[in-house]
């Protein structure tokens, strides 16, 4: 077995056994490896399916759901601003222009020669946070534009 390979499984098993093998911690469960590995790899999904007594099918559906997950690595930063009622109403529309102002890339659009893209999504299901911005799937509420420029500077300095 390849290191790599034993340190992906080690890393997985830590995650699961934090949490008890109900179904409600799936989703949980699915954002911790978003944050530990940037993306959900299929071993994820496999051993997320034994461990919380689901369908392959239902994890995969739930993974494939939320855009905040994503399916494959890469290198591009990808920012998700929710556009729904709670953040609508908090400035989600300002937010949006205001990291395309920051950031020089439009929401929805993968600019060439840029390694960031911004999508906008209606509910995070975290609407007490409102507004939210996630960025390569870590949680930012109530930001502010002193925020955004925090965040953005944080981008800029990431790998
Ligand atoms: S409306 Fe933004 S998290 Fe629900």
């Amino acid at each position: 077995m390849m290191k790599n390979e034993k340190s992906l499984k080690d890393r997985l098993e830590s995650l699961l056994t934090s949490l008890p093998p109900w179904r409600s911690h799936l989703i949980l469960f699915l954002h911790r490896v978003q944050q530990e590995f940037g993306y959900l790899p299929e071993e994820a999904l496999a051993r997320a399916a034994e461990y919380f007594a689901v369908s392959p099918a239902e994890v995969y559906g739930v993974a494939t759901f939320y855009s905040a997950f994503k399916m494959k690595p890469g290198c591009r930063h990808e920012l998700v601003v929710c556009h729904g009622t709670a953040c609508h109403v908090r400035g989600a529309e300002a937010i949006s222009a205001e990291l395309s102002r920051l950031l020089g890339v439009e929401p929805g659009r993968e600019e060439p020669g840029k390694n960031v893209t911004i999508s906008q999504v209606n509910c995070l299901g975290c609407c007490a946070l409102a507004p939210v911005v996630v960025v390569d799937g870590e949680y930012h509420g109530r930001v502010t534009r002193n925020n955004l420029e925090k965040i953005v500077e944080r981008l800029s300095g990431k790998k």
